[in-house]
């Protein structure tokens, strides 16, 4: 059924305290939750109190020590409902459950991975573990007993402090775990098994020591030293930028091997997907680093944004999440580029958010209808939140958006709170009137930003629209308050001092706010016709449509002061020349001679960082073509235009290239993953690509591949030779020695499923079709069904939409099985279909079909049910 925020009512009942105690044993657990409860203050004393389950047992059931007659209660698997509670004051509650962890495959609640006893309670996990008010809005402190085999699990951990410990008979042992902080049922977490841990401690600023702790599978644990280290400097940023410390005596992480999605943010003890954990030089890439330090942060901030102050229900996820995201980037803009991050997030909204927010599975980042909650930890909620967020730090400005911050710690600490709630914070101490910035919470779509420019006389003038279609959401059209941050660039490539002399939009320093349908803009007394740089780094995530003239824009994209704008400039340039290629069909050059010389021209320049050469210099991806193509999308079209420019920029390039890539200091055995060193290998390897398809031979890709003594180049050259070269034996006898130096290595052996399945050639439907009956290949690890299945349909465009419908039925027939399995894996790779109509209609039927085929299905979970409705509708 659909859930609704207009429906929310506060609950009936309190929890206040929870005491747990789990016996884990081989084949079963048994629960006991003790609940404190009494009923919400204004409530009807004769109203049932009706707790969440979902597939569960019930074995006891007490009120206040005395048994609960049957002719009180009604237990179904999803349901206890207990009549003739007490009118008014405390009472208590004892449930006792078994589970089976052994058979849960879907990940949630209880499980247990690589004999590993572990939990995952977001959003909706406590309630497969006992029958509990499983919302947000309740909270609790809690006292956790777990009892073990101590050869079995010598490691008991779950959240908040540790308290007694000790041996019980039969080789048996228990540890009791405090949690003083008051929180919500989905920060629950237990992990118990047999684990290596590496530890350090950490002084808070106002001197409290916190033992830090990342436990790991046996003989791992040393892998985990960068995410310590990233640790730490989170809880240094965190103090430093926003006054957060750390609020308990012990900080734990666990990294687990079947995992459904990144890592959870669990009070004190976050348990971790462990690819975003272990990492070593010879295993990991650059992005692996870059990804592991991203998360160990996301997770450690949610403490405050999340656990502290938390969400009153699930339509407020972007409370939590998308602010939780917009810390994150900080971060690591702070520890590495900021302009290097920019765009990094930026490529990211555009590839993950615009097309989920311009098709089927639309929906506003404050969400007010669900029918299954885990389907909208989405790009929307999480990306676009976090874009809100930073909007709200560039319209306030810095120190507007720290008093707000400030305002939302102290008043609503302890609190499950609302949008509505963080806006009033943020309007209360800035004296700002946030109503109509609201409006991006709840207005799904991408809105379009129409820019024209006039220039006469000395005079320029800028003309700005802004326009929101009626979506797939059905959300209203109002104006936003679209802030656009600009310059305007001088012939030497500096940025001109000019105040706006008239117009009828606000500016403030080099921000213009957008905030009614149409305005102007006016400069005067300019000597000369200036540049203009436009939505510098993004400052709204919006569709820009800027009116400018080619001439304009190739000057900009080489010497457009800020390095974002610099990249916006010729990227576009490049992406609006593929898309035009692609649509006129084969035989058409792409790129025309003056924008290959941009191109190349980056490579070579020494000003940039070695990250942002790379990134100029790549071209947009296949899907990022397709989706400024938008509409009667043809992917072969796609790929052999943006072939063409490769080849043609490799061909201009090639002298310039190899001098350039020579001239890169190399690692030489010192590895070093800071962020300098991994910004020279991604433009080592840019250019080895280019040069090895100048060089038309798999050659130069083969001894680098020989000669690599790091990850990040291994994986590169390799790339190269599956994608480029594909029918070789370089090709071959590359993927041979990756499979028997790692197929031991189950983080490592997913980059060999990915990078096999997303080769772009005929024959690689039959190689995926072998590798799901691979000895290797698991559909119960999430990892491994996401590098093949994931890696397939969102990574190899052109076979994935292969014109015979091949590509599709293949994976919708994979999620179909995985879907009996894991339901919220299976749900979200189904979103690789998510753009279906923007096809040509050979393929649009193709899809069509495959999808109806497996909705067809009676089984199916609600997850995929949900997103195969709503991707159809
Ligand atoms: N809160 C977690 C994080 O953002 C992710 C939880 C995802 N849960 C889910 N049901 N998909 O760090
Ligand atoms: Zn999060």
């Amino acid at each position: 059924q659909v859930i609704r925020l207009s429906d929310y009512r506060p609950p009936a009942f309190r929890i206040r305290h929870v005491d747990m105690r789990f016996s884990l044993n081989d084949g079963h657990t048994d629960v006991e939750t003790v609940m404190e409860m009494e009923r919400a203050p204004d409530t009807d004393a004769a109203e049932p109190l009706v707790l969440d389950g979902d597939a569960l047992t019930l074995i006891a059931l007490d009120c206040n020590g005395v048994a609960i007659g049957a002719e009180r209660f009604e237990a179904t698997p999803d349901r206890l409902t207990i009549r003739d509670l007490p009118p008014s004051g405390p009472f208590t509650l004892r449930i006792a459950t078994r589970l089976t962890p052994e058979t849960n495959t879907e990940l949630m609640g209880l499980y247990r991975s690589n004999g590993v006893w572990c939990t995952q309670c977001e959003a909706e996990g406590f309630r497969r573990i006992t029958y509990f008010l499983d919302r947000p809005d309740v909270l609790a402190t809690y006292r956790v007993r777990i009892e073990a085999d101590r050869e079995a699990a010598p490691i008991l951990l779950s959240n908040g402090n540790p308290g007694e410990h000790g041996d019980l008979d039969g080789g048996r042992h228990y540890a009791v775990w405090d949690d003083p902080h008051p929180k919500p049922s989905y920060l629950f977490a237990l992990v118990a098994g047999r684990l290596d841990v590496l530890t350090d401690t950490f002084e808070t600023q106002s001197g409290r020591d916190v033992d830090l702790a990342i436990y790991t599978e046996p003989g791992l644990a040393d892998r985990a030293a960068y995410a310590m280290d990233a640790l730490k400097r989170s809880m240094v940023w965190d103090e430093r930028r926003f006054g957060r410390e750390y609020d308990l005596d012990v900080f734990n992480i666990v990294a687990i091997s079947d995992f459904n999605m990144g890592a959870m943010e669990n009070k004190g003890l976050n348990v971790f997907n462990h690819k975003y954990v272990l990492l070593a030089p010879d295993t990991a890439t650059d992005g692996d680093y870059a990804g592991v330090e991203t998360v160990i942060a996301h997770e450690y901030f949610h403490n405050w944004t999340g656990n502290r102050i938390t969400c009153r229900d699930w339509f407020q996820l972007c409370l939590k999440e998308g602010l939780t995201v917009y810390r994150d980037q900080e971060f690591s803009a702070d520890e590495r580029s900021r302009t290097v991050k920019r765009i990094g997030s930026v490529h990211g909204l555009k590839a993950q958010q615009f097309p989920e927010d311009q098709g089927p599975l639309q929906h506003p980042v404050r969400p007010r209808q669900y029918r299954e909650i885990n389907n909208f930890y989405t790009a929307t909620v999480y990306e676009k939140g976090s874009e809100l967020v930073r909007m709200l730090a560039t319209i306030l400005g810095e120190a507007g958006f720290r008093a707000g911050m400030d305002l939302y710690f102290a008043r609503h600490d302890g609190d499950a709170a609302t949008i509505e709630d963080f806006l009033t914070c943020f309007a209360e101490a800035t004296g700002t009137d946030l109503s109509q910035f609201a409006l991006w919470y709840d207005q799904a779509g991408t809105p379009e930003l129409y820019v024209t420019e006039h220039f006469e006389a000395g005079r320029l003038t800028l003309s700005l629209r802004q326009s929101l279609a009626r979506g797939a959401a059905g959300t209203g059209i109002e104006p936003m308050h679209i802030p656009v941050r600009f310059g305007l660039v001088g012939p030497d490539g500096t940025d001109l001092a000019a105040e706006p002399t008239a117009g009828t939009a606000e500016v403030e320093g080099d921000v213009i706010h957008l905030v009614t349908a149409e305005a102007e803009v006016v400069f005067s007394e300019l000597a000369e016709r200036p540049r203009v740089s436009i939505l510098r780094d993004f400052s709204a995530p919006v569709t820009l449509r800027h009116e400018q003239a080619y001439e304009d824009r190739l000057v900009l994209a080489r010497l457009d002061p800020n390095g974002f704008g610099r990249w916006r400039a010729l990227t576009d340039l490049v992406g609006e020349a593929l898309r035009a290629a692609s649509m006129a069909g084969a035989g058409r050059p792409a790129l025309d001679p003056r924008l290959i010389e941009a191109v190349v021209a980056c490579a070579a320049e020494e000003r940039l960082e070695p990250a942002l050469r790379a990134l100029m210099i790549a071209l947009p991806g296949e899907a990022e073509i397709a989706r400024l193509v938008g509409s009667n999308v043809d992917p072969e079209a796609i790929h052999q235009a943006r072939e063409g420019a490769i080849g043609a920029v490799a061909t201009a390039g090639a002298e310039t290239f190899r001098r350039v890539r020579d001239g890169l200091e190399r690692s030489s055995g010192n590895f070093s993953p800071d962020a300098a060193s991994a910004g020279r290998r991604a433009l080592s390897n840019a250019l080895l690509m280019y040069l090895s398809a100048a060089d038309g031979t798999p050659a130069l890709a083969a001894e680098a591949f020989r000669a690599a003594d790091n990850m990040t180049d291994r994986m590169a050259a390799a790339t190269i030779l599956a994608h480029r070269f594909a029918e070789t034996p370089e090709a071959s006898e590359a993927l041979d020695r990756f499979y028997a130096d790692y197929a031991h290595d189950p983080l490592v052996l997913d980059k060999w499923f990915t990078l096999r399945a997303t080769v772009p050639s005929d024959a690689t439907l039959d190689t995926v079709r072998d590798l799901a009956a691979h000895p290797k290949f698991s559909m119960a690890n999430p990892n491994r069904a996401r590098a093949l299945i994931g890696g397939f349909a969102t990574g190899n465009p052109r076979v994935f939409h292969q014109k015979d419908g091949a590509g599709y039925r293949w994976t919708a027939e994979r999620l179909g099985e995985l879907d009996r399995l894991n339901p919220q894996t299976a749900a979200r790779l189904a979103t690789a279909f998510r753009s279906w109509r923007s096809f040509e209609p050979v393929r649009q039927e193709q899809a069509r079909a495959a999808l109806s085929a497996l909705a067809s299905r009676p089984e199916l979970s609600r997850d995929l049910r949900d997103i195969l409705d709503r991707t159809l509708s």
